[in-house]
């Protein structure tokens, strides 16, 4: 059902972005590969490549935003992780067949027209758990 993990989902305030961009980019030395404003999930996204997987740095928008309260209950760090799926429907019907609940019943548009859908975290030991269905070319 999941071919491989497909990014670290990292939350980073705002005023800090820029800072953990050079960490990833510089230090680290990924290939900033797309950057992208994702209403749908309120966030100002940055993408690297590591390896055939990724690290997305997100930002909150506004203060209204999930991961802006999980900024200011948690601080910044590690946010989510996502698994990559060819068919997301499917995958979200085997899951509630299992008795996973989830936080997007219905797949919605991700990063780079990617189709994405949450987990719930009370169905995943807490960890906040992504699938994504990448764009077809
Ligand atoms: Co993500």
């Amino acid at each position: 059902m999941f071919d491989r993990i497909d990014h670290l989902g990292i939350a980073v305030a705002p005023e800090d972005l820029d800072e953990q961009i050079a960490l990833y980019r510089d230090t680290f030395g990924f290939e900033l590969v797309h950057r992208e404003t994702v209403e749908s999930q309120g966030v100002e996204a940055v993408l690297f490549d590591v390896g055939e997987n990724h690290v997305e740095l997100i930002a909150p928008l506004g203060p209204d935003t999930g991961v802006a309260k999980f900024l200011a209950k948690n601080g910044p760090g590690l946010h989510h992780v996502a698994y990559q799926t060819q068919d997301i429907d499917q995958a979200i019907a085997t899951l509630e067949q299992r008795g996973v609940t989830m936080i997007d019943r219905e797949a919605r548009v991700g990063i780079r027209n990617s189709r994405v859908a949450f987990l719930h975290p009370k169905s995943t030991g807490k960890v906040l758990t992504e699938l994504t269905e990448p764009a077809h070319h």
